[in-house]
C-alpha cells in the first residue's frame, strides 16, 4: 500500500482493509505493552490541511505521527495561500515538495481528490462531505476488539443516511461482511455511489445491507447501534428541516431497549448531546464511544506507517 492515497475506501479491497485493522491493533497492544514510540517514520514529515474544525482527526494524527518517528504540520485552510485563491492543484504540488504525506479535511470531496490528483506523495481524506474512511477504520477495528469478528456482526446505523460517516461505514462493512441495516427517513437516502458499491462489495462478501424507515426495526437483533450527528459541519442552513426529519431517530433508552442488553451503542463524536442520542445512552454501561475515540490514535499510525513510503 507504500504510497498509494486513501480518498475513499471503495479504492480498497477487503485484505486491505482487513490488514490496517489488524495493524492497528498491533499498535494498539505495542503501545500498552510499553513501545508508545515505533518509529518507523523516522525523519519523514505530514501537512495537515483542516478546512474544517477538528479535535480526534487532528490530535490523533499528530500524536500518531510523533509516535512513528514522523513530525505532523498543521496547516489551518485560511492560513494557507489556499485561502486567497492558489489552486488546490498548485497547492499539492508545492507541499508535496516538502512533505511526505498529506491529510486533508476538506468541505468537497472533489478537493480531496484533485489533492490526491496532484500530489507527488500519499493525500489521506480526513473526512469530506462524502466520506470519513479513516473514521470507519477506526470504528472496525473497535468492533473487532471488542466483539472478535467482524464477519456477521449486525450494525444498526439510525439517523442521517446521507452521512459522510455512514457512507464509509457501508463501503468498508459491506467489503468486511458486516450485516449493516440503515434507519432514515426516505429523504435522507445515501448516495447512490456509495449504495452501489456497498452493494456490490455485499454481494462478494456475502454481507447484507438493508434501509428501512422504522429504527425499531432497525435495531431488531443489533450487535451495534450507531449513530452520528443530524447536522454536519457546513449543513447549518439545513438545520431545522433536519432536526424535523429525524426527531423520530434519537437513539434513547427506550430505542437502546428494544436493541437489548448486548447491543453496543457507537458514535464517531462530537456528539449533540439530547439530540441523535441523549446522556443516558452515550454516558450508558453498552457505550463504548471513548474507547472508538482512542482507537482513531492507534489506526492512524496503522494508516499513516502502510501508506506514507
Ligand atoms: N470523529 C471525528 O472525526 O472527530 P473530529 O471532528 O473531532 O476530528
Ligand atoms: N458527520 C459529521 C462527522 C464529524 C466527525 C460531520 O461531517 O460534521
Amino acid at each position: 500500500m507504500k504510497g498509494r492515497s486513501l480518498t475513499c475506501l471503495t479504492e480498497y479491497s477487503p485484505d486491505e482493509i482487513r490488514m490496517l485493522i489488524e495493524l492497528g491493533l498491533d499498535f494498539k497492544r505495542r503501545f500498552y505493552a510499553g513501545e508508545r514510540i515505533i518509529p518507523v517514520l523516522k525523519g519523514r514529515s505530514i501537512a495537515m490541511i483542516f478546512e474544517k474544525p477538528s479535535t480526534r482527526t487532528r490530535v490523533s494524527f499528530d500524536i500518531a505521527a510523533w509516535q512513528l518517528g514522523a513530525r505532523a504540520l498543521y496547516l489551518g485552510w485560511r492560513d494557507l495561500q489556499l485561502g486567497r485563491g492558489e489552486t488546490i492543484a498548485d497547492t499539492a504540488r508545492v507541499l508535496s515538495r516538502y512533505v511526505d504525506g498529506i491529510v486533508a479535511r476538506v468541505k468537497e470531496h472533489s478537493k480531496v481528490e484533485e489533492l490526491a490528483r496532484y500530489s507527488r506523495v500519499p493525500v489521506i481524506n480526513g473526512l469530506s462531505d462524502l466520506s470519513h474512511p479513516v473514521q470507519a477504520l477506526g470504528d472496525y477495528m473497535t468492533i473487532l476488539e471488542v466483539k472478535g469478528k467482524l464477519r456477521g456482526v449486525k450494525l444498526a446505523f439510525i439517523g442521517d443516511g446521507s452521512d459522510n460517516v455512514l457512507h464509509s461505514l457501508l463501503v468498508a462493512g459491506a467489503k468486511l461482511g458486516v450485516d449493516i441495516v440503515i434507519a432514515t427517513p426516505k429523504q435522507l437516502q445515501p448516495d447512490p455511489r456509495i449504495l452501489e458499491a456497498a452493494l456490490k462489495a455485499a454481494e462478494e462478501s456475502g454481507s447484507e445491507i438493508r434501509i428501512v424507515e422504522d429504527p425499531y426495526e432497525a435495531v431488531a437483533g443489533a450487535d451495534v447501534v450507531y449513530t452520528d450527528v443530524w447536522v454536519s459541519m457546513g449543513q447549518e442552513e439545513a438545520r431545522e428541516a433536519k432536526v424535523r426529519l429525524l426527531q423520530p431517530y434519537q437513539v434513547n433508552v427506550k430505542l437502546m431497549e428494544a436493541a437489548g442488553s448486548k447491543a453496543l451503542f457507537m458514535h464517531c463524536l462530537p456528539a449533540h448531546r439530547g439530540e441523535e442520542v441523549t446522556d443516558e445512552v452515550i454516558d450508558g454501561p453498552q457505550s463504548i464511544v471513548w474507547d472508538q475515540a482512542e482507537n482513531r490514535l492507534h489506526i492512524q499510525k496503522a494508516i499513516l506507517s502502510a501508506l506514507i513510503p
